[in-house]
């Protein structure tokens, strides 16, 4: 297993509508295995492939992520077959670092997806599953939580996101070697 390097915004990857997967080959495993252990890295409570740069249609959950307990869900092809209600919670991603924001989602979402063994499964997520869930979907799309916000916020977060840049705080925001001090 490997820590990928995730892709930040701008990267052209993170706006590709993402392919689906035919096969389960070894490499498509290695994926989700790095997957993994990318997202653990980085603290995330969620990743989507195309944020490391491969425009593939799989995402991992972290579903216990809201109550400190790991339960992965692999997801691959994953497609909605229902979405109830709406509401409103705060979403940062880790390919837009340092950024959050408020915004509406699904109060209840039921996926289909297949498993990493490539057996088809489906679930429902309510409140913060449904947040995570329907984040990642998006990013199969490529489509990000600030694309969600209204045409003021969005520039407010894009002047935000240049700012940060030009103060070097994307230059590594996921560093390998543990710093001192
Ligand atoms: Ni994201």
């Amino acid at each position: 297993m490997a820590i990928r390097k995730i892709e930040l915004y701008g990267s052209p990857v993170l706006r590709e509508k993402c392919a689906p997967v035919g096969e389960i080959t070894p490499d498509i495993q290695a994926l989700m295995d790095d997957m993994v252990e990318t997202m653990r890295h980085a603290k995330g409570a969620g990743l989507a492939a195309p944020q490391v740069g491969v425009p593939v249609r799989i995402m991992i959950v972290d579903l216990g992520a809201h109550a400190g307990k790991e339960h992965l869900v692999f997801f691959i092809n994953p497609e909605f077959v229902s979405k109830e209600g709406e509401m409103t919670g705060e979403e940062g991603c880790l390919s837009i670092p340092l950024i959050y924001e408020k915004l509406k989602r699904p109060a209840k979402v039921k996926i289909r997806a297949l498993d990493r063994q490539g057996k088809s499964f489906e679930i429902e997520g309510e409140e913060f599953l449904s947040k995570a869930i329907s984040h990642e979907m998006d990013h199969l799309d490529g489509v990000l939580f600030i694309d969600h916000l209204s045409a003021l916020k969005r520039d407010i977060v894009k002047r935000k996101i240049k700012k940060l840049i030009r103060d070097g705080e994307w230059d590594d925001p996921y560093p390998l070697a543990t710093r001192e001090g």
